[in-house]
């Protein structure tokens, strides 16, 4: 059989990842796909480069409309990234009857809806396993092989770049300042690393996860969404202390009033196998009711685990373009006509009504009575106490007290209670005067 023909939008480090390792393993990617897959075109800005790459077998353009026109490309691969052109020419490849396989998981946590309709209409596949995770299947993994479960929630490390700064943070014992600048020379951070620093990258992600586990629509405009450039390396050592890792967290949860979609810093357990997930990597924990917890793990980014995704959905292409559309599986895991139901019609929970756990740590005047009146309002609000630690500034490599003053650390672990009356109890906390800096608040998760 002649084999599939596929156009690459954007020759850049995937892409080339993607080119090199269907040719090294084109042998047995074919014993799988049931036929050949080759690249014949590429578009690209930089003609000569991309030529350079893919050699003179391959037709290279500087117009990604040339390959959207060109009726033998049954796949178009998009690999430019962003909401603005990559948009336009996924929903023109659409509309002229290629499936698409993209890693733009900004793209479809913002317009998923709309491409995914688009595609449904056209009766074309739409195929994004490295938009999450990099080389992790983690979206054939809970499209199918979960789809026995109610799954429960999701948590996942899901930006590499920001636990490598977490990791070094705690390695090093260094600020975030410092240790961004280390990973940018390194290569680890990107020269503008706002949406990886900020948790954008992660809540583009946990939105897709977060519409495939729960059958809603993507809703990136509701995702809670916090950083890491708070995160002081004091923190770090005290969380570790009391027997917890900070990590950035993407996390989606079940309840029964709606879903809770969020990425912010959280404290784990040291013990759970995903607190010692360190560097780049990545991993996702997902839970079940049937299967129990699952731990994925591996690379979340690079040139060839992004290509082992990209192919694998080239694979999954060239063995259903024959199937009737109906019978595929679904882009969301759901059918569509299912989304006005059920848990269609579940929400996205508000930050303040999200329920979990805290960590906070107070700079305070160190003089009697100061921990009953914290104490006093965490009570008033009704939060419970789960631990209490006093600590000097200087013992964790903190700015010592001013001398005027003696100062001191209190740390709070609570049990589990709203945001919102969080929220209350932090503004009477904050409004003591023996409460000497602004209080930080970092919520913790058991994943038990
Ligand atoms: N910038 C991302 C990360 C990889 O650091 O994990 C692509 O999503």
């Amino acid at each position: 059989m002649k084999p599939i023909q596929v156009g690459l939008l954007g020759i850049g480090v995937v892409g080339a990842g993607t080119f090199n390792v269907l040719k090294r393993n084109q042998e047995e990617i074919q014993r799988r796909a049931g036929r050949g897959i080759e690249i014949t075109m590429v578009a690209d800005l930089d003609v000569a480069r991309a030529q350079s790459i893919v050699g003179e077998g391959v037709t290279v353009v500087n117009d990604a409309r040339a390959i959207i026109a060109n009726p033998d490309i049954d796949i178009v691969i998009e690999l430019i990234g962003g909401y603005g052109i990559a948009k336009t020419l996924v929903m023109e490849a659409i509309a002229a009857g290629k499936h698409v396989v993209t890693a733009n998981k900004a793209l479809l946590a913002v317009h998923g809806t709309e491409i995914f309709a688009a595609a449904s209409a056209k009766g074309v596949m739409v195929a994004f396993e490295a938009a999450v995770a990099g080389g992790i299947p983690i979206i054939k993994a809970l499209r199918e092989g979960l789809t026995a479960n109610r799954i429960q929630w999701i948590a996942g490390i899901i930006n590499g770049t920001t636990n490598f700064i977490l990791s070094e943070m705690r390695d090093k014992g260094l600020d975030f300042c410092v240790v961004l600048k280390e990973a940018q020379r390194l290569g680890y951070a990107e020269t503008d690393p706002t949406f990886d620093i900020q948790g954008v990258d992660a809540a583009h992600k946990a939105t897709i996860m977060s519409a495939i586990a729960f059958g809603i629509p993507v809703q990136f405009d509701k995702a809670y969404v916090e950083g890491i450039t708070q995160l002081g390396a004091g923190d770090i050592k005290y969380a570790e202390q009391l027997g917890y890792r900070i990590k950035l967290l993407g996390i989606t949860k079940r309840r029964p009033e709606g879903i809770e979609l969020r990425v912010h810093p959280c404290l784990i357990p040291a013990k759970r196998l995903i607190a010692n997930v360190e560097g780049a990597m990545n991993a996702v924990m997902v839970q079940g009711d049937a299967v129990g917890t699952t731990l994925y793990y591996g690379k979340g980014a690079g040139a060839e685990p992004t290509a082992s995704a990209v192919i694998a959905d080239l694979v999954d292409i060239t063995r259903l373009h024959t199937v009737d559309a109906a019978n595929r599986v679904p882009h969301l895991a759901f059918q569509p006509h299912t989304f006005d139901k059920a848990m269609g019609n579940l929400p996205v929970l508000p930050m303040g009504d999200v329920v979990t756990s805290y960590y906070l740590r107070l700079r305070v005047a160190d003089e009697a009575g100061v921990l009953a009146k914290v104490t006093g309002i965490l009570a008033a609000v009704n939060i419970s106490i789960d631990a209490v630690l006093q600590r000097e500034a200087d013992e964790v490599g903190g700015e010592p007290g001013a001398a005027a003053v003696p100062q001191t650390d209190l740390i709070i672990l609570t049990h589990d209670c709203t945001e919102s009356k969080m929220n209350e109890a932090l503004a009477m906390m904050q409004s003591l005067p023996t409460v000497l800096q602004p209080i930080v608040r970092i919520r913790k998760e058991e994943l038990a």
